[in-house]
């Protein structure tokens, strides 16, 4: 926590919202490849379309893939620059999404809505707390997926991070998610495995995938 401030502020929607902002504006560019995730690609694209709620969208390229292959997607993400990004990509794109910007775990999805409720490398703070993050799990329907997908780091990676203000520590990971799913949930996949498709230059090229879905 930095002087001055008290864990609440910390961990807040507004401070977190700003954060995300400027990590964003730092660049003029997009800060993601534009391409959707590869794991998300090889887990829906034989899937019939249905309803998937996007959680951390970044700059929409998975939103727009799926709502490019039929489905009906609602996306949200905490930062305004990341969700007017997305948006215009989506417009290019002629990809209809509902975007919306705001803190996920504060937002009251319809319970039981989504057939599947991707998670792509989320930075959801545990602060939150797990009633909240509970509600997000509740909001797949009976039958779908979750599908949340994790950097794995080794100490290297997480001592870098922390030296850049960013304790993975603080944030909720797929052990924390597989510990908040409910008996109605199978997890059908939560292992380490190599990022499919990465972007060149990555650092990042293993995966913690967890699958569950929803009895
Ligand atoms: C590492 S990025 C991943 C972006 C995207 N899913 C991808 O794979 O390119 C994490 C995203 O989560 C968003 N985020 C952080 N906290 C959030 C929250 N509480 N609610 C919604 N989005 C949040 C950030 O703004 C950021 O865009």
């Amino acid at each position: 926590m930095r002087e001055g401030e008290h864990a609440g502020q910390r961990w807040g929607a507004a401070t977190q919202a700003s954060e995300w902002d400027t990590r964003y504006r730092e660049r003029d560019e997009a800060m993601w490849s534009g391409r959707p995730n590869g794991r998300l690609v090889s887990e829906v694209a034989d899937l019939p379309p249905g309803r998937a709620l996007d959680v951390g969208c970044g700059e929409g390229a998975d939103a727009i893939w799926l709502a490019r292959r039929g489905w009906k997607v609602t996306a949200i993400d905490i930062s305004e620059v990341a969700v007017s990004r997305a948006r215009e990509a989506g417009g290019r794109a002629g990809a209809a999404v509902e975007w919306v910007c705001g803190d996920a775990v504060q937002t009251p999805f319809p319970a039981g809505a989504f057939d599947v409720l991707s998670m792509q490398y989320p930075a959801l703070p545990k602060a939150a707390g797990d009633d909240a993050v509970r509600g997000l799990l509740d909001t797949v329907r009976p039958g779908g997926l979750l599908l949340a997908v994790y950097h794995d780091l080794d100490d290297e990676h997480r001592e870098h991070m922390k030296s850049e203000g960013f304790d993975p520590a603080d944030y909720v990971g797929a052990d924390d998610l597989a510990r908040l799913l409910g008996d109605d949930f199978t997890v059908e996949l939560h292992v380490v495995e190599p990022r499919i498709d990465p972007p060149p230059d990555t650092p990042h090229v293993a995966d913690i995938v967890l699958r569950a879905r929803r009895r």
